[in-house]
């Protein structure tokens, strides 16, 4: 299966009664494993979970610990990129490098590199002195 047809298989089990806005997330891990997340919201707005939480949360849970690309699918004009968190969290385990894949169910997409959706992150390495 492609990171696109998981992230896109996935995205129908996606949980969004609230804003009816289904999110599939894929991401592939260093040793060539694909793992899926999907959003998942709460009745309790804040504690509504995206779709790219949901799949690192299954591969650092399979015990892998990087992720060397990532496609993120939505019913939408545009593609949809990720949130800010989202960025964040991603960029704990991926390289600048790492691709983004954006896609829609009927066609436009875009792709763009890790470093190009956060610039600046905050990295693990700029803890180094505490
Ligand atoms: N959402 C994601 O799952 N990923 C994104 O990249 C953007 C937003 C979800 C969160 C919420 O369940 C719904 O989309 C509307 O914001």
């Amino acid at each position: 299966m492609s990171l696109l047809d998981a992230a896109r298989d996935v995205r129908e089990r996606a949980y969004a009664p609230y804003s009816n806005f289904k999110v599939g997330a894929a991401v592939r891990s260093k040793s060539g494993t694909i793992f899926q997340g999907c959003n998942v919201e709460n009745a309790a707005y804040p504690e509504g979970t995206c779709a790219e939480a949901g799949a690192i949360a299954a591969m650092i849970a399979s015990g892998e610990t990087e992720l060397v690309e990532v496609c993120v699918i939505a019913d939408a004009e545009t593609p949809v990129t990720p949130c800010g968190g989202c960025r964040q969290k991603l960029a704990e385990f991926g390289k600048g490098e790492v691709t983004v894949r954006m896609a829609t169910l009927d066609g436009p997409e875009m792709t763009m590199t890790l470093a190009e959706l956060l610039p600046g992150a905050f990295h693990k390495s700029q803890m180094d002195r505490s």
